[in-house]
Protein backbone atom coordinates (compact mmCIF):
# COMPACT_ATOMS: atom_id res chain seq x y z
CA UNK A 1 0.00 0.00 0.00
CA UNK A 2 1.12 3.44 -0.64
CA UNK A 3 2.49 5.30 2.62
CA UNK A 4 1.82 8.98 2.08
CA UNK A 5 3.50 9.99 -1.09
CA UNK A 6 5.53 6.73 -1.16
CA UNK A 7 4.47 3.93 -3.67
CA UNK A 8 5.79 0.67 -4.59
CA UNK A 9 6.09 0.55 -8.23
CA UNK A 10 5.74 -2.79 -10.44
CA UNK A 11 7.28 -2.80 -13.76
CA UNK A 12 5.91 -5.55 -16.07
CA UNK A 13 8.82 -5.72 -18.72
CA UNK A 14 12.43 -4.38 -17.50
CA UNK A 15 13.96 -2.89 -20.64
CA UNK A 16 14.36 0.62 -21.94
CA UNK A 17 11.29 2.31 -20.45
CA UNK A 18 10.73 0.05 -17.31
CA UNK A 19 14.64 0.98 -16.50
CA UNK A 20 13.81 4.77 -16.97
CA UNK A 21 10.98 5.25 -14.65
CA UNK A 22 12.24 2.72 -12.12
CA UNK A 23 15.40 4.76 -11.72
CA UNK A 24 13.20 8.09 -11.65
CA UNK A 25 11.08 6.42 -9.17
CA UNK A 26 13.70 5.16 -6.61
CA UNK A 27 15.31 8.66 -7.01
CA UNK A 28 12.39 9.72 -5.58
CA UNK A 29 12.26 7.13 -2.70
CA UNK A 30 9.88 4.77 -3.70
CA UNK A 31 10.31 1.11 -3.92
CA UNK A 32 10.31 -0.61 -7.06
CA UNK A 33 9.72 -4.12 -8.25
CA UNK A 34 11.13 -5.57 -11.85
CA UNK A 35 9.67 -8.36 -13.82
CA UNK A 36 10.52 -9.54 -17.45
CA UNK A 37 8.98 -13.34 -19.01
CA UNK A 38 12.50 -14.76 -17.86
CA UNK A 39 12.11 -14.29 -14.29
CA UNK A 40 14.13 -12.30 -10.85
CA UNK A 41 17.34 -13.92 -10.96
CA UNK A 42 17.71 -12.69 -14.93
CA UNK A 43 17.37 -8.97 -13.19
CA UNK A 44 20.31 -9.32 -10.39
CA UNK A 45 22.47 -7.16 -11.63
CA UNK A 46 20.16 -4.42 -13.13
CA UNK A 47 18.43 -4.52 -9.47
CA UNK A 48 21.97 -3.75 -7.93
CA UNK A 49 22.50 -0.88 -10.54
CA UNK A 50 19.53 0.92 -9.50
CA UNK A 51 20.44 0.41 -5.68
CA UNK A 52 18.29 -0.58 -2.52
CA UNK A 53 14.67 0.40 -3.43
CA UNK A 54 15.01 -1.89 -6.20
CA UNK A 55 13.96 -5.72 -6.61
CA UNK A 56 13.11 -8.20 -8.71
CA UNK A 57 9.80 -10.01 -8.75
CA UNK A 58 7.75 -11.94 -10.92
CA UNK A 59 5.25 -10.41 -13.42
CA UNK A 60 2.26 -11.29 -10.83
CA UNK A 61 4.81 -9.77 -8.15
CA UNK A 62 4.95 -6.47 -10.01
CA UNK A 63 1.15 -6.61 -10.92
CA UNK A 64 -0.08 -6.28 -7.25
CA UNK A 65 2.47 -2.97 -6.36
CA UNK A 66 0.20 -0.13 -5.64
CA UNK A 67 1.06 1.13 -9.09
CA UNK A 68 2.06 -0.97 -12.12
CA UNK A 69 4.11 0.03 -15.17
CA UNK A 70 3.11 -1.92 -18.21
CA UNK A 71 6.60 -1.95 -20.22
CA UNK A 72 6.49 -4.00 -23.16
CA UNK A 73 6.60 -4.36 -26.63
CA UNK A 74 3.18 -4.13 -28.21
CA UNK A 75 3.36 -8.09 -29.46
CA UNK A 76 4.45 -8.80 -25.88
CA UNK A 77 1.18 -7.44 -24.20
CA UNK A 78 -1.35 -10.36 -24.37
CA UNK A 79 1.42 -13.08 -22.54
CA UNK A 80 2.77 -10.74 -20.30
CA UNK A 81 -0.47 -9.63 -18.85
CA UNK A 82 -2.42 -12.72 -19.51
CA UNK A 83 -1.77 -14.86 -16.42
CA UNK A 84 -2.16 -12.74 -13.67
CA UNK A 85 -6.35 -12.65 -13.53
CA UNK A 86 -6.99 -10.19 -10.77
CA UNK A 87 -6.60 -7.09 -12.11
CA UNK A 88 -9.76 -5.62 -10.29
CA UNK A 89 -9.18 -1.67 -9.29
CA UNK A 90 -5.79 -2.39 -9.78
CA UNK A 91 -3.76 0.91 -11.36
CA UNK A 92 -2.15 0.14 -14.81
CA UNK A 93 0.09 2.75 -16.15
CA UNK A 94 0.36 1.85 -20.05
CA UNK A 95 3.54 2.81 -21.36
CA UNK A 96 2.61 1.00 -24.64
CA UNK A 97 2.86 1.81 -28.44
CA UNK A 98 1.34 -0.46 -30.58
CA UNK A 99 4.35 -0.31 -33.30
CA UNK A 100 3.93 -3.08 -36.33
CA UNK A 101 7.61 -2.12 -36.97
CA UNK A 102 9.92 0.45 -36.55
CA UNK A 103 7.97 3.76 -37.51
CA UNK A 104 4.87 2.03 -38.86
CA UNK A 105 1.85 1.98 -36.34
CA UNK A 106 -0.82 -0.42 -35.88
CA UNK A 107 -4.46 0.24 -37.16
CA UNK A 108 -6.87 -0.22 -34.65
CA UNK A 109 -9.61 1.95 -36.36
CA UNK A 110 -12.07 3.04 -33.64
CA UNK A 111 -9.95 1.77 -30.56
CA UNK A 112 -7.22 3.40 -29.07
CA UNK A 113 -3.89 1.13 -27.77
CA UNK A 114 -5.16 1.51 -24.52
CA UNK A 115 -8.43 1.01 -24.71
CA UNK A 116 -7.04 -2.33 -26.33
CA UNK A 117 -4.71 -3.02 -23.26
CA UNK A 118 -7.75 -2.43 -20.26
CA UNK A 119 -9.70 -4.69 -22.37
CA UNK A 120 -6.90 -7.76 -21.93
CA UNK A 121 -6.83 -6.98 -18.00
CA UNK A 122 -10.42 -6.78 -17.08
CA UNK A 123 -11.27 -4.46 -13.80
CA UNK A 124 -7.88 -2.88 -14.08
CA UNK A 125 -8.16 0.94 -13.93
CA UNK A 126 -5.68 2.15 -17.25
CA UNK A 127 -3.97 5.17 -17.08
CA UNK A 128 -2.07 5.80 -20.62
CA UNK A 129 1.08 7.72 -19.41
CA UNK A 130 5.38 7.99 -20.42
CA UNK A 131 4.65 6.42 -24.22
CA UNK A 132 4.61 10.11 -25.42
CA UNK A 133 8.17 9.99 -24.26
CA UNK A 134 11.69 8.57 -24.47
CA UNK A 135 13.37 6.92 -22.64
CA UNK A 136 16.65 8.14 -22.63
CA UNK A 137 14.78 11.67 -22.15
CA UNK A 138 12.92 10.01 -18.91
CA UNK A 139 15.80 8.57 -17.29
CA UNK A 140 17.12 12.27 -16.75
CA UNK A 141 16.48 14.23 -13.78
CA UNK A 142 12.90 16.18 -16.01
CA UNK A 143 13.70 19.05 -13.38
CA UNK A 144 14.99 21.69 -15.54
CA UNK A 145 16.74 25.33 -14.81
CA UNK A 146 12.95 26.84 -16.08
CA UNK A 147 10.64 23.93 -15.53
CA UNK A 148 9.72 21.14 -15.10
CA UNK A 149 9.48 17.73 -17.73
CA UNK A 150 5.57 17.41 -18.85
CA UNK A 151 4.00 13.83 -18.44
CA UNK A 152 0.85 13.61 -20.52
CA UNK A 153 -1.76 11.09 -18.94
CA UNK A 154 -5.09 10.00 -20.29
CA UNK A 155 -7.44 7.58 -18.24
CA UNK A 156 -11.28 6.55 -17.60
CA UNK A 157 -10.62 6.54 -13.44
CA UNK A 158 -10.21 10.10 -12.13
CA UNK A 159 -8.98 8.20 -9.02
CA UNK A 160 -6.66 6.72 -10.70
CA UNK A 161 -5.55 9.45 -12.62
CA UNK A 162 -5.03 11.73 -9.48
CA UNK A 163 -2.64 8.99 -7.83
CA UNK A 164 -0.56 8.26 -11.08
CA UNK A 165 -0.20 12.57 -10.98
CA UNK A 166 0.90 12.46 -7.67
CA UNK A 167 3.14 9.69 -8.44
CA UNK A 168 4.54 11.65 -11.44
CA UNK A 169 4.75 15.02 -9.66
CA UNK A 170 6.82 13.41 -6.44
CA UNK A 171 9.49 12.35 -9.24
CA UNK A 172 9.88 15.95 -10.73
CA UNK A 173 7.62 15.55 -13.75
CA UNK A 174 4.66 17.69 -14.53
CA UNK A 175 1.34 15.72 -15.10
CA UNK A 176 -0.91 17.12 -17.63
CA UNK A 177 -4.32 15.30 -17.54
CA UNK A 178 -5.43 15.34 -20.77
CA UNK A 179 -9.03 13.25 -20.18
CA UNK A 180 -10.33 10.22 -20.89
CA UNK A 181 -8.65 7.12 -22.39
CA UNK A 182 -10.52 7.47 -25.88
CA UNK A 183 -8.95 10.96 -25.51
CA UNK A 184 -5.78 9.59 -25.37
CA UNK A 185 -5.49 9.20 -29.03
CA UNK A 186 -3.63 12.26 -28.69
CA UNK A 187 -1.10 10.60 -27.57
CA UNK A 188 -1.11 7.70 -29.31
CA UNK A 189 1.55 6.75 -32.21
CA UNK A 190 -0.04 6.87 -35.84
CA UNK A 191 -0.83 10.20 -36.05
CA UNK A 192 -1.14 11.71 -32.07
CA UNK A 193 0.49 15.05 -32.06
CA UNK A 194 1.90 14.79 -28.42
CA UNK A 195 3.97 11.90 -29.38
CA UNK A 196 7.29 12.02 -28.89
CA UNK A 197 7.20 16.04 -27.75
CA UNK A 198 9.04 16.83 -24.79
CA UNK A 199 7.26 20.01 -23.27
CA UNK A 200 8.57 21.95 -20.57
CA UNK A 201 6.12 23.57 -18.14
CA UNK A 202 7.94 26.75 -17.38
CA UNK A 203 7.93 27.44 -13.64
CA UNK A 204 5.46 30.05 -12.29
N1 LIG B 1 12.05 2.89 -25.85
C1 LIG B 1 11.38 4.05 -25.77
O1 LIG B 1 11.98 5.14 -25.79
C2 LIG B 1 9.87 4.05 -25.64
C3 LIG B 1 9.26 5.27 -25.37
C4 LIG B 1 7.88 5.28 -25.16
C5 LIG B 1 7.15 4.11 -25.23
N2 LIG B 1 7.77 2.95 -25.54
C6 LIG B 1 6.95 1.73 -25.58
O2 LIG B 1 7.15 1.08 -24.32
C7 LIG B 1 7.13 -0.34 -24.48
C8 LIG B 1 8.45 -0.90 -23.98
O3 LIG B 1 9.48 -0.38 -24.78
P1 LIG B 1 11.00 -0.67 -24.40
O4 LIG B 1 11.81 0.14 -25.33
O5 LIG B 1 11.18 -0.54 -22.93
O6 LIG B 1 11.10 -2.21 -24.81
P2 LIG B 1 12.27 -3.24 -24.45
O7 LIG B 1 13.50 -2.50 -24.06
O8 LIG B 1 12.32 -4.22 -25.56
O9 LIG B 1 11.73 -3.96 -23.14
C9 LIG B 1 10.69 -4.88 -23.16
C10 LIG B 1 10.74 -5.64 -21.85
O10 LIG B 1 9.62 -6.50 -21.78
C11 LIG B 1 10.04 -7.75 -21.25
N3 LIG B 1 9.09 -8.77 -21.64
C12 LIG B 1 8.90 -9.35 -22.84
N4 LIG B 1 7.91 -10.26 -22.80
C13 LIG B 1 7.44 -10.21 -21.51
C14 LIG B 1 6.41 -10.93 -20.82
N5 LIG B 1 5.67 -11.85 -21.44
N6 LIG B 1 6.24 -10.66 -19.52
C15 LIG B 1 6.99 -9.74 -18.88
N7 LIG B 1 7.99 -9.04 -19.47
C16 LIG B 1 8.19 -9.29 -20.78
C17 LIG B 1 11.43 -7.92 -21.86
O11 LIG B 1 12.23 -8.79 -21.12
P3 LIG B 1 12.37 -10.37 -21.45
O12 LIG B 1 12.39 -10.50 -22.94
O13 LIG B 1 13.63 -10.73 -20.78
O14 LIG B 1 11.16 -10.97 -20.83
C18 LIG B 1 11.98 -6.51 -21.69
O15 LIG B 1 12.50 -6.33 -20.40
C19 LIG B 1 6.87 -0.59 -25.96
O16 LIG B 1 5.50 -0.82 -26.15
C20 LIG B 1 7.33 0.70 -26.62
O17 LIG B 1 6.66 0.94 -27.85
C21 LIG B 1 9.12 2.88 -25.74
Amino acid sequence: MARGSSFTVGTIGAGNVAQAVARRAAAAGHRVVLSNSRGPASLALLVERLGPLASAGTVADAAQADLAVLAVRWHQVPDAVGGFPAWDGRIVIDATNQWKAPGVAIDLGDQTGSERNAALMPGARVVKAFNTLFSRIVVQDPRRADGNLVVVLAGDDAEAKATVSAFVESMGFAPIDIGDLRTGRLMQVGGGPLVGQHLVKLAS
